[in-house]
């Protein structure tokens, strides 16, 4: 952490989240939360809540929850530092520069300085295009059809044929060597210093937050290598940044066009497509895929026509499914990439190949179908029974079952027979709906299901009800200490929800700050303070669930003290106290 714990709760206190979240996203007050419209995923009905009282947001939507400098944190993309001083500012906080540790301190200041140094340049870059010296840029651009307003909202620019005249000008600003280092745009050598990019237009690559954390550069006509993209630093994570983002992700469209490069984005866009992304040159990753879902659940691959084109989108449809996202993949043809299509048919035309994409399944099906010759009676079944193995990836009968029809219908097999070679295939391969994919290839969610085992689950759930209903702390007393939390992590927060609750101020938000570090722990505990447990224990079955409760998690701690227990006198405590446990009776009432 870098500040001390008291100044994280003095920023936190005061901004009040209701407050902070307003500037963001529309709320409505109900009941005792406010609701809107969650700003990390696309949806039509509010399900993101704020709770005054908890001083912490929860979407039930898409998981998103956590506390007001967490939420700067996901929306701006700003590191815990630069949150807790947008914050702090907010509220006329001085933070204490000297409390930071030294290293916590360089590390922020790096950032910063690596970032005002990219911002530097492209607006060095975008002067360059606009001066005579820039003039073979602005020609390469303007033949390529963008417009000025084009150019100036992605800042597009240019490198001089010089080869280090932006290293001198970023030294003359004051920068040191070491640091113009990090930024990779220029590499310093024994023999010499010059500029990593030149002769080129530039296409700076900005974040969500419309900061510049990159770059890449095309040669202006056929030389090679035909596109130079900054190197990974400190800023620019290839895997986890989609070019155009910042602009799509306040489009009003509920799905995102994905393309490969550059151009095909800002083409998309001059076009009045707003919502197109790229990966640039890398293939998309499942870093990509959870950025794309705090924004929408839908995409359209938009992928060049030809064979690299159509290996990207296959490569990249697994990865988007097993996010939760859906996906269709755009034809093209006989264009090459949404750039060259758009200007060839225009815009209305591209609308329509929107509106026709094709399922994703059908696609791979098509795909696959090409492999075979089908005048060949033998590669003809082949091609039967690798769809029909296909087919198994559904585990639902009836989603199955649709895909059947539609495979049949449109390769002209006959529906029964399918159905019938798809139903005998899964039970060859172990049964329906098995076989397909591998068995141990269960979804991201059937994982997180798995990997919860009864006792930790018990823990959740008894430490979400206390967070939810302080007066049960009243029935677990003398039965439940902080300690009866063998899961470490769950231990860690009953201490804190304890601790709170005898000082009177159980405070979930401020419990968060703990965890902000580790992203996974964060979720965690952040959706420990919102688990819909229904909002008091006010039925019979609720009631009797929570006192099963108490019991399991009693159990599941002296069973694992009787495990560890080193002495006779110690067992005999636990066991005196397994057997009590038989007759415990939790009333509610
Ligand atoms: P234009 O020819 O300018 O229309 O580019 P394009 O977008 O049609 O290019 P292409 O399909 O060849 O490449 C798609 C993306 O891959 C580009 O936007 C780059 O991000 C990346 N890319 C292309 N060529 C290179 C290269 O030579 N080196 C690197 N590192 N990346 C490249
Ligand atoms: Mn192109």
């Amino acid at each position: 952490m870098f500040y001390p714990e008291e100044i994280v709760e003095e920023v936190r206190t005061k901004n009040d989240i209701v407050d902070v979240i307003s500037g963001y996203v529309k709320l409505q007050k109900k009941g005792s939360n406010y609701f809107g419209l969650c700003p990390f995923h696309n949806e039509k009905s509010p399900s993101f809540s704020v709770s005054s009282s908890k001083q912490m947001y929860y979407c039930f939507g898409c998981g998103a929850g956590g506390n007001a400098i967490t939420f700067l944190m996901e929306y701006e993309n700003y590191s815990f530092p630069e949150a807790l001083k947008a914050l702090a500012d907010r509220a006329g906080v001085a933070l204490p520069e000297k409390d930071m540790s030294k290293e916590a301190r360089a590390q922020a200041d790096l950032r910063t300085t690596l970032l005002e140094i990219n911002k530097l340049a492209a607006n060095y870059f975008y002067y360059q295009l606009k001066h005579p010296q820039g003039r073979a840029g602005y020609e390469y651009l303007r033949n390529r059809q963008l417009t000025d307003d084009t150019i100036r909202r992605f800042g597009l620019g240019f490198a001089n044929k010089t080869g280090d005249d932006l290293y001198r000008y970023l030294k003359d600003k004051g920068y040191r060597d070491q640091i113009l280092k990090e930024t990779g745009l220029v590499t310093i050598e024994e023999k010499g210093t010059h500029d990593k990019f030149w002769n080129r237009v530039m296409f700076p690559i900005m974040d969500v937050n419309n900061r510049v954390i990159g770059f890449g550069g095309r040669v202006m006509g056929d030389g090679k290598p035909k596109y130079l993209n900054s190197p990974e630093t400190r800023l620019f994570d290839k895997s986890r940044n989609l070019y155009g983002l910042n602009y799509a992700r306040t489009s009003r469209e509920k799905f995102l066009l994905i393309c490969e490069g550059y151009m095909d984005v800002i083409a998309m866009h001059q076009a009045g497509f707003t919502n197109a992304v790229a990966s640039l040159g890398t293939a998309l990753t499942p870093g990509h895929a959870s950025l794309i879902k705090r924004y929408a659940d839908q995409v359209i691959l938009t992928y060049d026509s030809d064979g690299a084109g159509v290996r990207a989108a296959l490569r990249a449809i697994p990865i988007l499914k097993e996010a939760g996202i859906s996906c269709k993949v755009l034809n093209l043809e006989p264009y090459k990439d949404p750039d060259e299509f758009i200007k060839n048919l225009g815009p209305e035309e591209f609308r329509q190949r929107v509106d026709k994409a094709r399922n994703s399944f059908l696609f791979e099906i098509d795909v696959m179908k090409r492999e075979y010759d089908l005048e060949d009676p033998e590669q003809k079944t082949r091609f039967y029974n690798s769809a029909a193995r296909k087919l198994l990836e559904f585990p639902e009968a009836l989603e199955r079952d649709n895909y059947i029809q539609a495979v049949a219908r449109e390769h002209f097999i006959n529906y029964q027979d399918l159905r019938r070679l798809v139903n005998n295939l899964g039970s060859r391969l172990g049964g329906v709906p098995q076989g397909g994919r591998s068995q141990n290839s269960l979804s991201y969610k059937d994982r997180k299901k798995e990997k919860e085992d009864g006792p930790k689950r018990s823990q959740r759930l008894l430490l979400t009800w206390l967070i939810e209903d302080p007066r049960l702390f009243e029935k677990i007393r003398g039965i439940i200490t902080p300690d009866d939390f063998r899961e470490e992590l769950y231990h860690q927060v009953a201490q804190m929800v304890f601790d709170g609750h005898a000082k009177g101020d159980v405070n979930p938000a401020g419990i968060l700050n703990h965890f902000i570090d580790d992203e996974e722990r964060y979720h965690t505990v952040a959706s420990l303070f919102h688990a819909n447990v229904g909002e008091s224990l006010n039925n019979e079955e609720q009631k009797k669930a929570f006192s099963e409760t108490v019991l399991k998690v009693k159990k599941n701690s002296l069973d694992e003290a009787s495990k560890k227990a080193t002495d006779m006198a110690q067992l005999q405590e636990i066991i005196k106290a397994q057997s009590a446990l038989k007759t415990l009776n939790i009333s509610i009432d």
